[in-house]
């Protein structure tokens, strides 16, 4: 049927029929909000590029997570600042590191409220590399054990999740591995099997202090020019053992996103990075745009792509905002 006689706006024209058409629904379930904890006690340190969120020590962490939960919020994913940065990363799996005290104060306080924690070195290391640095090569395989004693730290510490973002070959495999033989078979990986050697990283590299100290990640994260790729690394991941398969940053990639989820049962994660939080907080300062209307577009967007759960700095205001 074609005009006149079919016409699309019928379905438009009362704010009941749209709702009953409606093809996506983002809702407070789908949200995933990132924190960095720092040590010390009552910190709040602003991230200048970053509105609202602040490098935390864990009685704040605890309050904000707190706050997410009362919104419904069904995850927090923690990033650690350590105080000390060595060249093995020594620091992140320490028993009483930055991240294994947090996650054991929130899961104390809120045992519903399901703890992920991001697994890599870049952190901890003085080099800012998340790997092992030989010369000035990062050291894919000597890197593998650092990361499943990282994850294994954080299960004990009571982490629900976690979320290798390195991007080492093998690393899902031997995370696996190191779980299962520290009783923790029941310990999903969300996997950040599609990350992108990104730009939209900049806002985040200044307030996780993780910037690499010379050269790039272009050796382990994937160029973006690249979406074939992406499914051979999720493909990997997924036979490794990968519960959640992400796709970093999400914005640029929502093309990705529908591939895979194309491609794969799995639950898919995207992640609406940092640097796709400060553009439309920027644009929203500067009195450019409507930033509560850009935001829920944006995450519907994402999940339109085909997401199933969405890491975003947007998570508390974005629960607040569809109520
Ligand atoms: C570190 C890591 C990064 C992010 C999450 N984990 C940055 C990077 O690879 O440099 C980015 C998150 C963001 O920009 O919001 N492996
Ligand atoms: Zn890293």
């Amino acid at each position: 049927m074609l005009f006149p006689d079919y016409r699309p706006r019928r379905l438009r024209q009362s704010k009941a029929f749209r709702r009953m058409v409606r093809e996506t629904e983002l809702s407070v379930n789908d949200l995933i909000l990132p924190l960095f904890a720092v040590e010390g006690k009552d910190v709040k340190n602003p991230i200048s590029s970053m509105p609202g969120h602040f490098q935390l020590s864990v009685d704040h962490i605890v309050q904000t997570a707190e706050e997410a939960h009362g919104l419904g919020i069904p995850a927090v994913i923690l990033f650690g600042i350590p105080s000390d940065k060595d060249s093995l990363a020594t620091q992140a799996y320490k028993k009483d590191g930055i991240v294994q005290k947090t996650i054991s104060a929130i899961k104390e306080r809120i045992p519903d409220l399901a703890v992920i924690t991001d697994v890599c070195l870049c952190g901890y290391t003085d080099h800012g590399h998340c790997g092992i640095v030989n010369g000035q090569i990062i050291d894919n395989d000597a890197t593998l054990d650092l990361l499943a004693k990282i994850a294994v730290s954080h299960a004990k510490a009571g982490a629900d999740m976690v979320a290798p973002s390195d991007m080492m070959d093998g690393r899902v495999a031997e995370i696996r591995d190191g779980l299962d033989e520290n009783n923790f078979s029941h310990i999903p990986i969300m996997a950040y099997s599609a990350k992108y050697c990104s730009a939209y990283y900049g806002p985040f590299r200044q307030a996780a202090e993780s910037a690499p100290q010379f050269g790039d990640r272009r050796t382990y994260q994937m160029d973006p020019a690249n979406a074939v790729e992406a499914i051979r690394e999720a493909t990997l991941d997924i036979e490794e053992g990968a519960d959640i398969i992400m796709v970093k940053p999400a914005l640029s990639y929502l093309d990705i996103i529908y591939r895979l989820r194309e491609e794969t049962d799995l639950p898919i994660a995207a992640y609406n990075v940092s640097g796709e939080f400060s553009m439309i907080k920027a644009a929203e300062q500067l009195g450019w745009m409507d930033g509560t209307a850009v935001m829920l577009e944006t995450l519907t967007s994402i999940k339109r792509a085909g997401a199933d759960m969405i890491l975003t700095y947007f998570a508390i205001d974005a629960a607040k905002a569809i109520g």
